[in-house]
């Protein structure tokens, strides 16, 4: 009989970024150690859990344009992180049932948590991949029996690339998840950027990277538009995530964040 894999380990002793990211959620899947960390950078940067509650609103509206507006029925999402409000699959399945969603993590507490996130439609399917997104071969492999890649694939990044310091290997990582989708197919990138305030967001930066993993590593606006190179940018453009196509509440006008996010589409024909 087949060694069965072990657990992997959560280890409570250095601040995870899934755990943190929850934490600024509002979340209660987290540690001492996240917390602490969470209100170190907090203490200078108390707009951080508006960041994270701008990137899961982008997160949702920009899923759900792709599901009701461009037909979208396959959704691989890498770095999910721990389940939260509107997942991806519960955002996509309310506009399409038979919407097919594989997420991806390489998170042990995400892994630990990942039954949450598979409790979608009986008409669609919601997937877990437990791989690490440096290794896009194995994240392609284990989607395929989900995911039909003949068929166009939104491909969602969201606060992921971040965890990725060199500008080569990242367009390395891009390059070869997105040239196993036919054309249009979507990329959807969130990404912390040092636009707006740069002693500021590198100040964030290297605080969380003192003890935090995996490290973090901010982008200028000019460095998350190159993520798009080769696609075709939809409006308007890459912006601070907010302000993508907000929504009108009468609540006034969205507030620019330090996270910078885009969509666009694969071009060719289908
Ligand atoms: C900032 S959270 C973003 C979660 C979610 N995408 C969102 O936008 O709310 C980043 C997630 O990426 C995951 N992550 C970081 N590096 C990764 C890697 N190399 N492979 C897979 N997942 C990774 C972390 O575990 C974490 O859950």
């Amino acid at each position: 009989m087949p060694a069965e894999k072990p657990e992997p380990r959560i280890d409570t002793s250095v601040p995870h970024n899934a755990r943190i990211w929850n934490y600024w959620l509002g979340g209660t899947d987290n540690y001492p150690v996240d917390r602490e960390m969470g209100e170190r950078i907090r203490a200078f940067f108390p707009e951080i859990a508006d960041n994270a509650r701008a990137d899961r609103a982008f997160l949702v509206r920009t899923a759900t344009y792709l599901a009701r507006d461009e037909g979208l029925r396959q959704f691989l999402d890498i770095g999910a992180g721990l389940p939260t409000r509107d997942n991806t699959h519960e955002v996509v399945q309310a506009a399409a049932p038979d919407a097919r969603v594989v997420y991806v993590d390489n998170d042990p507490m995400v892994l630990a948590h990942a039954r949450t996130l598979l409790t979608g439609t009986a008409e669609g399917a919601t997937e877990y991949v437990d791989a690490d997104l440096r290794d896009p071969e194995a994240i392609l492999e284990a989607a395929d029996a989900s995911l039909d890649f003949s068929r166009p694939v939104a491909l969602m990044l969201l606060g992921v690339l971040n965890f990725v310091g060199d500008d080569a290997e990242v367009r390395s990582l891009l390059d070869r998840l997105l040239g196993a989708l036919p054309p249009g197919s979507f990329l959807v990138v969130s990404h912390p950027t040092d636009d707006l305030d740069p002693d500021r967001a590198h100040q964030v930066a290297a605080a969380w990277n003192e003890k935090g993993t995996p490290k973090l590593t901010v982008r200028s606006a000019a460095g998350i538009e190159a993520l798009f190179d080769g696609l075709e940018l939809l409006e308007p453009g890459v912006v601070s995530c907010s302000l993508w196509r907000p929504e009108q509440t009468g609540a006034g006008a969205a507030v620019p964040v330090a996270e910078y996010g885009g969509v666009a589409r694969k071009p060719g024909a289908r």
